[in-house]
């Protein structure tokens, strides 16, 4: 029985039940691999944000468990106490160089990059514009920060640029930000028209590269290399948790930008650093986007092959243009039951329906990486073909 007070959560769960959205954790059973076993399922995995397959290439395990003998399994403090180790740092210095930026600092999880540093770079008399399709966590930092938030429609320039004109003589500081790629539709930004806004109307210009780092750019650098726009943009979020196979986030900026961070984002102040284990896995997997060029390769020619395929098939695969291929149905308890019977089938590709997307825009979301094999992926379409003709998707 529930304590009391706590029963009103039992009722919302069983609203959640009644509405058919309810969702059980999948459990992982073995390693994060392109054929995994899930509850007990062998399935083709096409969920995990493991593009490069990193999360069990030899040479991060081998450097995770050196650094484990080294250095010991935990930091043991924050990083402005005693919790900032020599990998720490020499994991920033190569993350900088990668990026080409002049300095970078590392961050728990992609989640509190965003979100410290949004929070720790502006306050309440200032003005943020935000595209209405960006991560939690750019949301969640909007909202600590009380800056005002204005919300510009999905990637589009013009009304961004309404925005930026309706605000141009208020005091306070701006910042213009957008996800990179869009991690439920898989489009891109259009960061070169956001990059001349934020120049002409003089914003920050902030991107949250979480789905683009290890995926687009010269070996995986990201969004601002694809568009080669280095130097026009104030501040880049990544994560080292997607491509780079292991935990946490970075922030690239100036070195005053970073230092300032040190001083001033919540997580980076208030939580313990990451073992020296992940950050050694994590120096090793920036090694590996720069030996290891045909992974990126490899993900892109799969992602070629399993999107047109899905849209050969018939499927809506709305605004895709990178690995993350959504398959759009609209009703959510149908997503939920297209994905419960891909699962049956062999396939686990998870359904998402609001709050994560708009109400009627639910979907299963498609992941491939560069592990998978193309019979994998062509059996993979096999299934979704006839899963989505029992339930008339196509
Ligand atoms: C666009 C985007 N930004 C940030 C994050 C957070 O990254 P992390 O999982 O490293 O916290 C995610 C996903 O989790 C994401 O999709």
């Amino acid at each position: 029985m529930p304590k009391a007070q706590l029963k009103y959560l039992a009722d919302e769960l069983d609203k959640l039940r009644e509405q058919k959205l309810y969702q059980k954790l999948r459990v992982l059973q073995t390693e994060q691999l392109p054929v995994a076993d899930f509850d007990g399922h062998e399935v083709i995995n096409l969920s995990s944000n493991n593009y490069l397959g990193l999360t069990t290439h030899p040479k991060l395990k081998e450097r995770a468990a050196r650094a484990v003998e080294e250095y010991g399994v935990g930091s043991g403090a924050v990083r402005t106490i005693a919790g900032t180790m020599t990998i720490h740092l020499q994991l920033e210095e190569k993350i900088a160089q990668f990026k080409q930026v002049e300095a970078s600092v590392v961050f728990q999880s992609g989640f509190t990059a965003n979100a410290g540093t949004v929070q720790a770079i502006l306050g309440r008399e200032d003005v943020i514009i935000s595209d209405e399709l960006n991560h939690a966590s750019i949301i969640d930092g909007c909202r600590l920060s009380r800056a005002e938030i204005k919300i510009f429609p999905h990637k589009d320039v013009d009304a961004c640029e309404r925005i930026l004109k309706e605000v141009a003589n208020r005091s306070g500081r701006k910042l213009l930000i957008t996800d990179g790629v869009f991690s439920m539709d898989g489009d891109i930004a259009p960061l070169p028209q956001l990059v001349e806004l934020a120049e002409k109307y003089g914003c920050i210009m902030m991107i949250d590269d979480a789905h683009a780092s290890g995926v687009l750019g010269r070996h995986g650098r990201g969004t601002v290399d694809h568009f080669n726009l280095h130097g026009r943009v104030d501040i880049q979020v990544g994560t080292l948790s997607k491509a780079i196979g292991v935990l946490g986030g970075y922030v690239c900026s100036t070195r005053d930008a970073i230092e300032f961070l040190y001083h001033r984002a919540r997580p980076f102040l208030f939580s313990t650093s990451h073992p020296p284990a992940v950050a050694a896995s994590c120096l090793a997997a920036f090694e590996v986007l720069e030996e290891e060029p045909e992974l990126i390769e490899k993900l892109w020619s799969n992602t070629r092959f399993f999107k047109a395929g899905l849209q050969k098939l018939g499927f809506n695969t709305g605004m895709s243009e990178t690995p993350i291929t959504p398959v759009i149905v609209g009703d959510a308890a149908l997503a939920h039951e297209f994905s419960r019977q891909l699962f049956e089938a062999g396939v686990f590709a998870q359904s998402i329906g609001y709050p994560t997307v708009p109400v009627g825009k639910a979907r299963v979301r498609t992941i491939v990486t560069a592990t998978h094999t193309e019979e994998e992926l062509a059996r993979a379409l096999d299934i979704f073909e006839s899963v989505g003709r029992k339930l008339r998707i196509i």
